[in-house]
């Protein structure tokens, strides 16, 4: 059985009460629950933090074999954070880079990626199904 994590960053945990206008109004919980019933096939499992540094914890524990792959949505930190990219880079397990919104129809600093150039792929804008394309990815 393939094994999946995805790792969510800042403020996806209000995801459907947050700017629904931008990233709609289903919960994080209830599309993962969602997605589970259509991939019986692959293990899921998500990890959700607001700081940084957990983020990168979560990437170096997941990155050495414990999973075959990991959908990396690090939110507001992929246009900030050099250690998320640096810790990408660093690990061996395949990330999968993905956004909701389409990033580059939005302001220029959500332009800059820190993530991609360490990244398997990047699938940006499609909401909520930008996470089932990366799981099809792999
Ligand atoms: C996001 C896009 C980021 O620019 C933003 O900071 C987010 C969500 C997305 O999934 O569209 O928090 O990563």
């Amino acid at each position: 059985m393939k094994k999946l994590l995805i790792i969510n960053g800042p403020n996806l945990n209000l995801l459907g009460k947050r700017e629904p206008n931008i990233y709609g109004s289903l919960s994080f919980t209830d599309f993962l629950d969602e997605l589970k019933d259509k991939y019986p096939e692959v293990e899921i499992s998500h990890y959700q933090s607001n700081i940084e540094g957990e983020i990168i914890d979560k990437l170096h524990e997941a990155g050495f074999g414990t999973c075959d792959g990991i959908i990396l949505n690090a939110a507001a930190y992929t246009h900030t954070s050099v250690g998320i990219g640096d810790a990408v880079a660093a690990i061996e397990t395949p990330v999968v880079e993905v956004h909701i919104s389409n990033t580059f129809d939005r302001e220029e600093y959500r332009h800059i990626s820190y993530v991609s150039p360490n990244a398997k792929g990047v699938i940006v804008g499609f909401g909520l199904q930008s996470y089932e394309l990366a799981i099809q990815s792999f």
